[in-house]
């Protein structure tokens, strides 16, 4: 298996993780996205070019205005005193999903792995933070066991989606 950018490889090839949302980006949205340079999509294939999981990525921050006092005052922390901001850069995944084929296998946290990896790396265009992500209710054990923590007091507050972040410091 490799992965590959989304000009790489057919959008046609079937692709089901159970979420309808989600095939459904990956077979009509995708390309659009990447072509306004909103999202950009990378893709797990295998050897015969059948597609296991996709994610995007797109750029992100933590504001000091979308987060409660207490959630702030813990990202603020983190920082020496004079390098204290209104916000921090970070990269959000905008949509993670892999084939039901293929699940529980270790895939999405190694994929997860390597988007850190990346954006750790010296060689990194832009610097970021923190990774973050918009977790579907029902994924939170899987970003939980993947060290992201949550961006919220109260999970029974968000509807559908919580917001979740990883301090990509710890890999340094
Ligand atoms: C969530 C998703 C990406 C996880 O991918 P995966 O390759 O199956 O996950 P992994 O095999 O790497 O799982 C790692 C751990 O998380 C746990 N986990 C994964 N998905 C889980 C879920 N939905 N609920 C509870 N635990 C889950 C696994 O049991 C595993 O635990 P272990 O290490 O103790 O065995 C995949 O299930 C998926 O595509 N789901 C549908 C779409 C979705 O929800 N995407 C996330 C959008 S925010």
């Amino acid at each position: 298996m490799r992965l590959v950018t989304l000009d790489e490889i057919s959008t046609k090839e079937p692709f089901d993780c159970g979420d309808s949302d989600l095939n459904g980006f990956f077979i009509d949205d995708a390309a659009n996205y990447q072509g306004q340079m909103l999202a950009k999509t990378y893709v797990l294939i295998e050897d015969d070019g059948k597609i296991i999981a996709y994610f995007s990525l797109l750029n992100d921050k933590i504001s000091q205005t979308t987060i409660e006092k207490n959630l702030w005052r813990k990202v603020k922390g983190k920082f020496p005193h004079d390098k204290h901001m209104g916000s921090y850069p970070a990269v959000k995944i905008g949509r993670l999903a892999v084939s039901l084929e293929h699940r529980g296998k270790q895939l999405g946290t190694g994929l997860i792995s390597a988007v850190k990896q990346i954006l750790v790396n010296d060689e990194s265009v832009s610097a970021c933070r923190f990774l973050t992500v918009d977790a579907y209710k029902d994924a939170l054990p899987f970003y939980e066991k993947n060290g992201f923590k949550f961006l919220v007091n109260n999970i029974e507050d968000c509807e559908y989606t919580v917001p979740m972040y990883y301090d990509l410091m710890q890999l340094r």
